[in-house]
């Protein structure tokens, strides 16, 4: 296979540059793991991992100073690592070692092995390719357990033991998971039955790195793979309890409900079609999760779930504080939408009032198309004329949106009357007839009373006032 055909031009020269500065310190050097899988699968790769015989911090030391727009060299003693980035690629030199690749080790690495020792331990028979940079052999690909063919059978393998190589760091069957979703390939057997026998040991990896790998699995192109993976194999039930536990079907005098973890990889696949954000993706991941805690059954209605969707927003802060992901906006979107899920099915019905219409934009804001397409992606019905019925609604309430959103403006809405107009208007110091006022202008505004502009709405709060005794200065 002539894979230096494939390396970009620009990447080429640096790596011609390194294999140079490799050749005149007298080592090995190879381009390894991901830059080697991508190129083969002819996808973009922007991190370079280059694996030398001795000192990775020397060759990329080195390296640096030949290379034109360097940047300064990142030296991380304890892994042994060295990095550079030029423009937005990211270069990362490494010794060959024997041992694997503990990222969480605080001890020092030794930087000891052979090539041969270096492969591996690495995770998967498709990440343990090399191919040479030296200049005698360069372009020259190392595949000691056939890494290009299982590329080829789309196959994910370990290319020691399973039980050994998970073992190395248990985060790799999160990865092994990872990568066949993103990728779309399965995993071999073996490989797999050792995930579901060694899947406790997951608990000992960090929530940081496991979370990298879940957003990853989130961000794929079918998330759902991903996601049955996780549950069949064991690995859910430790890493997102909550969603594992969606996954039952209740059945009382013949009346059963939908299987909610199923449902809920539906709309993840139906939404992540229309959208690659990760937050609005985890939005779906989560829309549902407190069906169970509020899961009733009544003689007339069969089950319910009411204020699911209050309760699954106050579950997201735990969630999100357990798996390391940011608390600050990104949070606090998902729990709104989570909180507002139900909303746009609500208004699809007939004889919907403006200001029912106006209360979503209120309150959905500047993420009222997120949560359209949250809501579209929530229809799974397997009765076809029933899904086309719900969607041409939803194309009704979009119009309805945007004519209400047109005249009213009410997205990112600000009140037309501040508090400090009241203040001033009736020499007023701080206090609670100010919010009780600025509630009615806007519950005003809302139904529709009065319009969305200041006259009016100094009227109002004129005649506000005066109901509570309260009138202007002359
Ligand atoms: N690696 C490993 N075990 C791990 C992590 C990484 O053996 N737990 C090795 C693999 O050979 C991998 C390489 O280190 O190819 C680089 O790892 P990383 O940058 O995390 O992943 P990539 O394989 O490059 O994939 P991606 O860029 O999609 O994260």
């Amino acid at each position: 296979m002539q894979l230096v055909n494939k390396i970009p031009e620009h990447i080429l020269s640096y790596i011609k540059e390194i294999g140079k500065e490799a050749d005149s310190l007298n080592l090995e050097a190879y381009l390894v793991g991901g830059i080697v899988r991508d190129l083969i699968l002819n996808r973009p790769c922007k991190d370079i991992d280059i694996v030398c015989i001795g000192s990775g911090i020397e060759l990329a030391k080195q390296s640096s100073f030949k290379i034109e727009s360097a940047s300064k060299v990142a030296i991380f003693k304890n892994f042994g690592t060295a990095q550079f980035t030029v423009q937005d690629l990211e270069f990362e030199f490494v010794g060959a070692r024997k041992e694997s690749y503990r990222q969480d080790s605080r001890k020092p690495i030794v930087e000891d092995g052979t090539l041969t020792d270096d492969q591996n331990r690495r995770d998967f028979t498709i990440n343990a390719l090399a191919i040479s940079i030296n200049k005698n052999n360069f372009g020259n690909l190392i595949d000691p357990f056939n890494g290009v063919e299982d590329l080829k059978k789309r196959t994910i393998k370990t290319p020691l033991d399973p039980d050994i190589t998970y073992s190395d760091d248990p985060l790799r069957m999160m990865r092994a998971i990872r990568f066949a979703s993103q990728l779309q390939f399965s995993i071999a057997e073996k490989s797999y039955e050792s995930i579901k026998k060694n899947a406790e040991r997951i608990k000992i990896v960090s929530m940081e790195r496991i979370a990298i790998e879940l957003n990853k699995i989130i961000l794929s192109p079918k998330p759902s793979i991903g996601f049955k993976l996780l549950y069949n194999s064991g690995l859910l039930h430790f890493v997102l309890p909550e969603l594992a536990k969606l996954q039952f079907v209740k059945e009382k005098n013949g009346v059963r409900h939908k299987d909610n973890f199923y449902h809920t990889l539906e709309v993840l696949d139906n939404l992540s079609k229309n959208t690659d954000d990760l937050w609005l993706r985890w939005s779906a991941i989560l829309h549902d999760i407190a069906k169970p805690p509020t899961q009733r059954f009544h003689e007339e209605h069969g089950w319910t779930f009411h204020g699911h969707e209050v309760v699954g927003a106050k579950m997201v802060p735990k969630i999100f504080k357990r798996l390391r992901l940011p608390l600050d906006g990104k949070m606090k979107y998902v729990q709104k939408l989570v909180a507002l899920h139900l909303r746009p099915i609500s208004l699809t019905k007939e004889n919907i009032t403006d200001s029912a219409v106006r209360r979503l934009l209120f309150d959905a804001g500047d993420d009222i198309d997120d949560l359209m397409l949250l809501a579209q992606a929530d229809i799974t019905s397997k009765n076809e004329r029933k899904v086309k019925r719900y969607l041409s609604n939803y194309e009704i309430l979009k119009v309805r949106l945007s004519e209400v959103e047109e005249s009213d403006k009410l997205r990112n809405w600000q009140p037309p009357i501040s508090g400090n107009t009241i203040m001033e208007t009736f020499q007023l110091k701080p206090c609670k007839e100010i919010g009780i006022i600025k509630n009615a202008i806007r519950e005003a505004i809302l139904d529709g009373e009065i319009p969305n502009e200041y006259e009016p709405a100094f009227e109002f709060m004129k005649n506000e006032a005066a109901k509570l005794g309260i009138s202007v200065e002359v």
